[in-house]
């Protein structure tokens, strides 16, 4: 029989926790086999603050996921969220020993420039590898056999906090799943909903979740900026309750069904008041103002993220929105008008497998951390020597 190569992806975000059983293709893409997410309590803008209510929705998420695939993985690759996850970059230039460049060469240069100093407390999450250069000329992708002198590596080191990385794996352990390693859930993302050429002509990618909103900038292919704020949609639905007086299950359905960024609506919406006696009617004017200011602050947020880079016209692919707040009605529009660049939603790219499932902008972290665990970049990317193991580790397993 064939050897299935199969993966486990978790993306522990502060409202959902998704699961996702994928399953490599020969093309090294992704078929998913199982998808499921499971709402959460317990955490808050990406931190873990209730161990075992989080483990519990762990649990159920990767349970249902495993169920539609008839499978029972209990590895996986998990993501970490917050603002507290930070980016260093890091170069390094080695000399080629034997004047034709080896992987160990190239392995060593990598490792030589993550040595950054890092903001106290923090532990490493992932490498990104940026550039690689022989004898000065960047940009090459595979410099394994080039002949040359002197190898200089770029990277970008992501790190977050200690504390909160042993919570999040301590939460996963007591869920029965053995985290076999991390990635920022903003990488993930943009792994999940960007193609080479977006990367390539310049994008930025928000992923509006719920305790927060993630910035990844990419330009001539490479990482250029990534950046967590403490802003999501659990900010606006807070807004409405409070401004509106109702309770927050409340304001979140007001928020789905009547919230529009730029809506100018008449009309009332009639809702039980609290204590369930009375009939209570809500402005749908009222509402948008409310979402309209902290959609604005909200961009004021994004803005100070976007100045981090230098722009002479813009990114070229634009702006691409994903994450489950990008589905609120009329932010494209809003952020067409506000900053000029082209805006569209970005879906995760599922070509095989229950893509239909797959397709909601809420799950594009978890597919881009399923695609992470099986496609080239497991086996070539830095920070690849964990996938390199889970991969040959459940080859061996499923053999
Ligand atoms: N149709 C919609 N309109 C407006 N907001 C929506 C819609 N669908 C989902 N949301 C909002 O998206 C948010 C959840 O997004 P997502 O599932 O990406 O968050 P998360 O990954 O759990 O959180 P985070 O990434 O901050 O850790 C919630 O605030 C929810 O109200
Ligand atoms: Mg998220």
């Amino acid at each position: 029989m064939a050897r299935r190569q199969l993966v486990l992806a978790v993306d522990v975000g502060t409202t959902k926790i998704s699961a996702l059983v994928g399953e490599a293709r020969p093309d090294d893409d992704l078929a998913v086999l199982g998808i499921a997410a499971t709402p959460v309590v317990g955490m808050r803008r990406g931190l873990v603050f209730e161990v075992e209510r989080v483990a519990l929705a762990i649990r159920d998420a990767v349970n249902r996921a495993n169920s539609m695939a008839g499978t029972e993985i209990a590895v996986a690759g998990i993501s970490v969220n917050g603002d507290h996850l930070t980016l260093t970059p890091g170069r390094a230039e080695i000399p080629v020993r034997t004047g034709t460049v080896r992987d160990e060469d190239v392995r060593m240069a990598i490792h030589k420039a993550s040595q950054v100093k890092l903001p106290s407390d923090h532990e490493v999450v992932e490498v990104i590898r940026r550039g690689i250069a022989v004898d000065g000329f960047r940009g090459v992708n595979d410099p394994v056999g080039m002949v040359g002198h002197a190898l200089a590596a770029e990277v970008f080191v992501v790190s977050g906090l200690g504390t909160v990385l042993r919570n999040l794996r301590r939460v996963v352990t007591m869920a029965g799943i053995t985290p076999i390693g991390v990635t920022a859930g903003i990488k993930a993302a943009a792994d999940g909903v960007l193609g080479n050429d977006d990367r390539q002509l310049g994008v930025v990618l928000l992923d509006v979740g719920g305790g927060t909103t993630g910035i990844a900038i990419y330009r001539g292919g490479h990482l250029q900026h990534l950046g967590v704020v403490p802003i999501g949609g659990e900010a606006i639905t807070s807004d409405l309750a409070v401004g509106l007086g109702v309770v927050a299950a409340q304001a979140e359905r007001l928020k789905l069904e009547y919230a529009q960024v730029g809506g100018s609506r008449d009309g009332t919406v009639e809702m039980h008041s609290v204590n369930g006696q009375s009939l209570k009617r809500i402005e749908i004017g009222e509402l948008e103002e409310i979402v309209e200011a902290r959609v604005e602050e909200w961009a004021t947020f994004i803005e100070d993220q976007l100045r981090q880079v230098e722009w002479t016209k813009g990114p070229a692919a634009g702006v691409v929105v994903t994450g489950g707040g990008s589905s609120l009605k009329g932010l494209v529009s809003f952020l067409v008008a506000r900053w000029g660049w082209p805006v569209r939603v970005g879906q995760p790219k599922v070509l095989k497998g229950l893509s239909d499932l797959s397709r909601n902008p809420g799950y594009s972290t978890v597919v881009g951390l399923a695609r992470g665990l099986v496609g080239p970049e497991a086996l070539t990317g830095a920070g690849g020597e964990w996938r390199t193991w889970l991969r040959l580790f459940m080859r061996r397993w499923l053999r």
